[in-house]
């Protein structure tokens, strides 16, 4: 149980001010968009100046694997081989893999290729080809603290049509950001990456989402790429989200592979692409912690 707190007591955050010189007012804020109907933030979605800097560390460290793999990454090699690279980067940082043994999944990496649309299980039998297009996907545990991103990558010489896809997930992404700022809603993004989507003639994967990071691999809030304006949390400083749409060429429909449980891929075959960026919301707009 604990006491409803008071306007002279210290305020929650550490800060030694009484509260309604410290988060009073913010908190006031919060609630006066709860009275209107909105979806809002708990406490706990919120991060500490402390956690956040343990958060941005992390995200430094999954930044590092990324661009370990990239200047690795070669036509013939296998996604074995993506996933060595990503554990041994991973733990020379001081870092351990996320998804390492995270509900059952058996690797460091998820490495999604073409019609894939998330969560490919690195394998040896699995060799990058000319014309590939491919999702690397990373996320480390450093010192605590949660981070997650993922790139897009064309592998060799890739078909127009497939190059095109991945310029727009990465546009989609540009095109959501403009969006996220504190006091606006999550929906704001989502619906500006799914129009953006939209207009190019593709689709976007409406039943896998992003979430909030960085205290657990996945928190609160689920994040919807194909939500509308005005809906869905508000956003407000302190919070820690990916933004990580998922964009097919065809149909939407995905279904997941019944021998592994884990790998999704696009119901008609068409190629999918991804991109995750981990954002921060600041008092006058984001800061990106992950890419
Ligand atoms: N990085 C993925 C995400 O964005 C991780 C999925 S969990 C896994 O949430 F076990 F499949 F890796
Ligand atoms: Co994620």
């Amino acid at each position: 149980m604990s006491k409803k707190i008071g306007r002279n007591d210290l305020c929650y955050c550490g800060s030694q001010k009484k509260y309604k010189n410290c988060h009073a007012s913010f908190d006031d804020k919060i609630t006066s968009f709860k009275i209107q109907g909105h979806e809002v933030p708990t406490r706990e979605i919120i991060k500490t100046p402390e956690q956040i800097d343990g958060i941005r560390e992390s995200g430094k460290v999954n930044i590092a694997v990324l661009d370990h793999v990239e200047q690795n990454l070669k036509v013939g090699m296998t996604t074995e081989d993506i996933d060595q690279l990503v554990y041994q980067k991973t733990i020379e940082l001081g870092g351990i893999p996320a998804t390492l043994n995270y509900e059952g999944f058996p690797k460091s990496v998820c490495t999604s290729i073409n019609n894939q649309v998330c969560h490919g299980i690195p394998s040896e039998k699995v060799h990058l080809l000319d014309g590939d297009i491919i999702n690397v996907d990373v996320s480390t545990i450093y010192k605590g603290y949660f981070s997650d991103s993922s790139r897009m990558y064309c592998i060799g010489n890739v078909s127009e049509e497939n190059k095109r896809l991945v310029e727009v997930v990465k546009e989609s992404i540009a095109k959501g950001l403009e969006q996220v700022k504190p006091w606006g809603f999550l929906g704001d993004m989502g619906q500006a990456i799914h129009e953006h989507a939209l207009k190019n003639g593709y689709t976007v994967v409406q039943d896998i989402g992003g979430h909030g990071v960085g205290i657990h691999f996945h928190e609160e809030p689920w994040v919807s790429f194909v939500s509308k304006s005005g809906t869905e949390m508000l956003m407000v400083p302190g919070m820690i989200f990916t933004i990580e749409p998922m964009i097919n060429q065809g149909t939407d429909e995905i279904f997941v592979d019944e021998e592994n449980n884990w790998t999704v891929y696009t119901e008609d075959g068409k190629f999918s692409a991804q991109q995750e960026i981990m954002v921060l919301i600041t008092d006058d707009g984001y800061e990106i912690l992950a890419y």
